[in-house]
């Protein structure tokens, strides 16, 4: 069906004061002019605010002290628009997919314009522009969706990165990438490294949902890495393809309703058949990502020898908001040996060095969630009036978002030093070195993430606990992410401390 695009006016604002009653009013907002007649009665803010005397030239000010910027980008409300003020161009630039964004320190220092970086080369450029164009465009909108209907991430979405091999890549460097094609053939999987997988992480973290963001494979980031890292081949070669395709799901299953930061506290048994051939695994699990719709668990489980990780298939859980975070039982579950994961007895060495990787992945996305938060406040401050004046020239707001601003950014320093680090050292070599680093850094990462947080609410007032509207995103992370028991993680960090 073909369609029309309205010609707008040319107008000045003489002309639209002369549209400034109930059955003929029009407003100007950012040199755009708005036939409001209709949507006045429809108008979520109620019609009388748009009545006010002074609407039809004050309302960009109104505006964006209510409002967030996209509101104008929705289709319907674009439809709107009847003309513009001749000789004035628009001030405020909305999102455009793909693009980098305007708003200072919106973006790490090493995208931004007349910046340098010793760490990240052409190809990580590359590939973060493809990144946010596949995010803007594939991932964003199924995000919001899914976050309101509380359901997993489509499958659509789940297929489409499996297509451009997104989940192999968010599982880290290593053998698993050889021969496939990397987001179009941007990087090749040989020269993928550990500054590759953080722009990933950090890019898909802008959609800015946390449930979601774990739904969409966060199982298989934790849970995979322990088969690709200590599987037999044969086990390498028939999970792998099947997760990194997208079309089956795996998560980690360590912690239980009896022992969280406690690891060796666990309970779950694993004991052998008669024959030896089985593993016969009974207990509980708690909290597990992804553990809803998984079809493979990697299970740490007390065996006679100490700990072992065993890999099962699907078993009963309950639970199952966005992330498929689920309760999982096992009842005489049944599991071949040929799963063990590493030696029999080591399981405690594949459980703690699995978990540099996963902290470190944790501090990318704390790091670009940080950044949004800046971004916002940002916004909001220059919009807001209160007592005649911006937000943005009150003495105490300006001090919070400087101290934000210095967060997010030592965060990205020293999460740029570390990943420098894990690309310069064998997997072994980052168990001994960086484990302490990495937990004090998603120690730090997390606790200055809390900190934003709850500064941004008391930025965005009574908006900041509102679920629609201006403070969508900062209700969302400050009350429903960063305030989840990262903090916990102050123990693993004192802990991997030891002294000669
Ligand atoms: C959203 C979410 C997703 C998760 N996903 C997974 C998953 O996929 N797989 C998985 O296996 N687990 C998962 N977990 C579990 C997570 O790893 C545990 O919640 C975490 O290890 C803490 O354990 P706990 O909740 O039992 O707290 P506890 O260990 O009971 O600790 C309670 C409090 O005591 C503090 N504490 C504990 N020991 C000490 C100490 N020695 N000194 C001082 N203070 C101490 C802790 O810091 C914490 O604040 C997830 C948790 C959450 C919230
Ligand atoms: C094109 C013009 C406008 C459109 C499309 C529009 C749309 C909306 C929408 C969708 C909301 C719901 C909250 C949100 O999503 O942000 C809203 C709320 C509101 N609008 Fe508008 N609006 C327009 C103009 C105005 C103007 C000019 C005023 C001036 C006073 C105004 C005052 C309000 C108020 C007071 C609220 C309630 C805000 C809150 O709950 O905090 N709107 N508007």
């Amino acid at each position: 069906m073909a369609t029309t695009t309205k010609q707008l006016q040319k107008l000045n604002r003489d002309d639209v004061t002369k549209h400034n009653k109930d059955g003929d009013l029009w407003v100007v907002i950012d040199s755009k002019v708005y036939d409001l007649t209709r949507f006045k009665n429809l108008h979520p803010g109620g019609a009388a605010v748009l009545l006010d005397d002074d609407i039809g030239q004050t309302a960009t000010d109104a505006f964006y002290g209510l409002h967030r910027h996209e509101v104008l980008q929705r289709p319907q409300y674009q439809r709107l628009q009847v003309g513009y003020i001749d000789g004035e161009t628009p001030s405020l630039i909305g999102r455009v997919d793909g693009q980098l964004s305007k708003v200072p320190y919106a973006e790490p220092t090493w995208l931004a314009e007349g910046y340098h970086s010793p760490y990240y080369k052409e190809s990580h450029r590359k590939l973060q522009q493809a990144v946010r164009q596949f995010h803007d465009e594939v991932i964003y909108s199924d995000a919001q969706a899914r976050e309101e209907d509380g359901k997993r991430p489509s499958l659509d979405v789940i297929q489409k990165m499996a297509e451009v091999n997104l989940h192999a890549m968010r599982a880290g460097p290593g053998k698993h990438l050889k021969g496939l094609t990397l987001m179009g053939g941007i990087v090749k999987p040989e020269e993928f490294d550990y500054f590759h997988e953080l722009v990933i992480h950090q890019e898909i973290s802008r959609c800015g949902t946390r449930g979601y963001g774990d739904g969409l494979q966060a199982g298989a980031i934790i849970g995979l890495p322990p088969v690709l890292n200590f599987g037999s081949p044969e086990l390498k070669a028939r999970v792998a393809p099947e997760v990194l395709s997208g079309k089956k799901f795996i998560c980690l299953a360590i912690s239980e309703a009896f022992a969280g930061s406690d690891v060796m506290g666990l309970k779950t048994t694993a004991k052998k058949t008669g024959d030896g051939k089985h593993w016969i695994i009974n207990g509980t699990k708690k909290w597990i990502t992804n553990g809803h719709f998984a079809d493979y668990f990697t299970v740490g489980c007390k065996t006679e020898d100490g700990f072992t990780v065993i890999l099962t298939s699907q078993i009963k859980t309950s639970y199952s908001p966005a992330a498929g975070t689920a309760y999982v039982t096992f009842d005489n579950a049944k599991v071949p040996v040929g799963n063990t994961l590493g030696p029999e007895g080591g399981g405690i060495f594949v459980i703690l060095s699995n978990f540099n990787h996963e902290r470190w992945v944790m501090a990318t996305s704390s790091a670009r969630a940080q950044r949004t938060i800046v971004e916002e406040c940002l916004k909001w401050i220059s919009q807001r009036k209160a007592f005649g004046k911006p937000l943005a020239s009150q003495a105490v707001i300006r001090s919070k978002v400087a101290a934000m601003i210095a967060r997010v950014e030592s965060v990205q320093s020293w999460l740029e030093n570390i990943t420098h680090q894990m690309n310069n050292m064998s997997y072994k070599d980052q168990a001994k070195h960086l484990a302490g680093p990495i937990a004090l850094l998603k120690m730090y990462a997390t606790q200055s993430a809390q900190e934003t947080a709850r500064d941004a609410v008391q930025i965005f007032g009574g908006r900041g606990i509102t679920r629609t509207g201006m403070g969508r995103f900062i209700e969302h992370v400050s009350n429903r992410s960063m305030l989840v028991p990262w903090c916990n993680r102050l123990t693993e960090a004192t802990q991997s401390i030891t002294v000669p």
